[in-house]
């Protein structure tokens, strides 16, 4: 991701856009990355945002909002970005949602900016092979948790609820994600429907930045 922003600002300090970036793991790479940078994240999860605010640097801003609502880029300290970066984010939203946020995203980007959304995406020409690999790889990941080598998602999250600290914040989050509801639905259409919905969003040039196993990286140029 960060290569392609190099490619895009041809060296020059960038002005990024981290979407649903959680506690900021994209933009902690960023700061580290480029010496003088402007990162903006947007999450609307109050614990994450919390971590965030904790974590970055004068460098980072951290904003509040909700994807689902069109009104979120009012919420921007900028109106113009040199890209806009997500990752294992994007299909906790809905298909026409998403495709109207593709839109929101285009309109960000001054031209020949770029959009990065890495995400679980199915490769087209490998239907049955894909779900070989899918398999083989959450079976992996499946291993390193039981070997305490890394928390899931779930037992992350248990460790914040069990942090009396984290009370207030973690009451906020119920709000937003009532646990009886789960926190998202699943939506993970193949690579092509988001180099499709990239082209219809207006983007010049769509394309796979990088994939690995049943996870790739697409990117919309402007
Ligand atoms: C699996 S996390 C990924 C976080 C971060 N991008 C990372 O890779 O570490 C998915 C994130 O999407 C955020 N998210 C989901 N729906 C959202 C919405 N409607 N508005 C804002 N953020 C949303 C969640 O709060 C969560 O932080």
């Amino acid at each position: 991701m960060l290569d392609a922003v190099d490619a895009a600002t041809g060296g020059e300090p960038p002005r990024l856009l981290d979407l649903a970036g959680g506690t900021g793991t994209i933009t902690l790479r960023a700061l580290a990355h480029f010496r003088t940078v402007t990162a903006t994240v947007v999450d609307q999860d109050p614990v994450l945002l919390a971590l965030a605010r904790a974590s970055l640097d004068e460098r980072a801003a951290v904003v509040a909002a909700d994807l689902n609502d069109s009104s979120w880029v009012e919420s921007l300290p900028h109106r113009e970005f040199d890209a806009v970066l997500t990752a294992t984010a994007m299909h906790w939203l809905p298909e026409q949602r998403l495709n109207e946020l593709y839109s929101e995203i285009r309109g960000l980007l001054r031209p020949g900016g770029v959009f990065i959304n890495a995400d679980q995406m199915a490769d087209d020409g490998l239907p049955a092979f894909g779900k070989r690999l899918l398999e083989r790889e959450d079976a992996r990941r499946d291993a390193r948790y039981a070997a305490g080598a890394v928390l899931s998602w779930r037992d992350w999250w248990d460790k914040v609820r069990a942090d009396e600290s984290f009370a207030e914040l973690i009451a906020e989050h119920d709000r937003i994600y009532p646990p009886e509801r789960g926190t998202h639905t699943e939506w993970l259409p193949p690579v092509s429907w988001h180099l499709e919905a990239l082209r219809g969003a207006g983007f010049a040039e769509a394309g796979i930045l990088w994939r690995g196993g049943p996870d790739a990286a697409v990117i919309g140029v402007r």
